[in-house]
Parts: structure tokens; sequence; C-alpha cells
């Protein structure tokens, strides 16, 4: 079973932004490419290919699914952008204290756009252009 957020989260958030803020990402405002973010954000646990199986599954109590079938997987066969914008975001899983070992991304962004990180003109719009532009990406791997 899921681990509460509250507790599992704060710590994984911080070892995220460990790495993830200070590390490698590109300073001053100059926005990553979809396929650069996927491989600095996602790759480490949904893999550098998106089938899952990254680095950092291990200790995860659900594995990572598989990016590149969420279209195949779909009842009408269709890519689930809607639902990715949920899932990505992660904002709303929190206020309705809905369990999930995925990082809260919405979150994560909006403090790398804090910082000026991904573009720092209109804030909440460049988290959601970053969260549109990676969908876009994981679009590319259907197969
Ligand atoms: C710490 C490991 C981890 C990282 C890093 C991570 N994910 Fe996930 N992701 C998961 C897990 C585990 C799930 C399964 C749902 C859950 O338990 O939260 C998931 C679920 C998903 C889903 C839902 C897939 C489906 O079948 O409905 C999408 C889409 C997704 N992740 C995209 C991303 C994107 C985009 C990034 C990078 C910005 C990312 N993930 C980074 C662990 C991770």
């Amino acid at each position: 079973m899921p681990i509460c957020i509250h507790r599992k989260g704060a710590a994984l958030l911080s070892l995220l932004l460990a790495s993830h803020t200070f590390g490698a990402a590109p300073a001053g405002g100059t926005e990553p490419s979809a396929e650069a973010d996927f491989r600095f954000s996602c790759s480490s646990c949904h893999g550098e290919d998106g089938r899952g199986a990254g680095a950092k599954t291990f200790g995860l109590s659900v594995a990572p699914p598989d990016l590149t079938m969420l279209s195949a997987r779909n009842n009408n066969g269709r890519f689930p952008r809607e639902k990715l914008r949920r899932v990505i975001d992660g904002r709303e899983d929190i206020r309705n204290h809905v369990d999930r070992e995925m990082p809260v991304w919405g979150q994560i962004f909006q403090m790398d756009a804090d910082e000026g990180f991904g573009g720092a003109d209109a804030v909440s719009s460049t988290v959601r252009q970053r969260i549109e532009r990676l969908i876009d990406f994981i679009e590319t791997l259907q197969r």
C-alpha cells in the first residue's frame, strides 16, 4: 500500500530537491527542452525510454508505470492528455488526500519557477507549459 504522502512525500521531496534544484538544472531562466526535462526529472523512475525500471524504482510501493503504453491501455485507444495533466501536476491529489508515490510535480515546478528556472514571467503558466511540453514528449513515446 502507498504510504501516507505527508510523511513520505516530504522526505522524497527534500531528496529530489537536493538533486533537482541544486543539481544539473540549467541556471538563470533557460528553458530545458521537454526531452531534457524528462531525462532530468522523470527517467530516474520511468526509465530513459519511458518504459519503467528507472534507477530509483527500488523501494517504491508501486512500480512506475510504462509511459509508452498510455494510449494502448486507454479504453478508446486515445492518448489520455486530460488525465496526464492531473496526474503529473498532482496538487489536486494532495488537496483530496490521495496517496501517491509520484512526486507532486506541480509543486516542484512551482518552486523551480519561483527560483527563475524554466522561465520567470507568468509563474503558473510556466508550470502549466512545462507540464504540457512533458505531455507532448510522452505522446511521442507511445507505441
Ligand atoms: C520517484 C519516482 C518517480 C518519478 C521521479 C516520476 N514518477 Fe511518474 N509515477 C511514479 C509512480 C510510482 C507512478 C504510479 C502512480 C503512483 O503511485 O503515484 C507514476 C505515475 C505516472 C503517470 C501515470 C501513468 C498512468 O499509467 O496513468 C504519469 C503520466 C507519470 N508518472 C509521469 C511522470 C513524469 C512526466 C515525470 C517527470 C516530471 C515523472 N512521472 C516522474 C513514479 C515516479
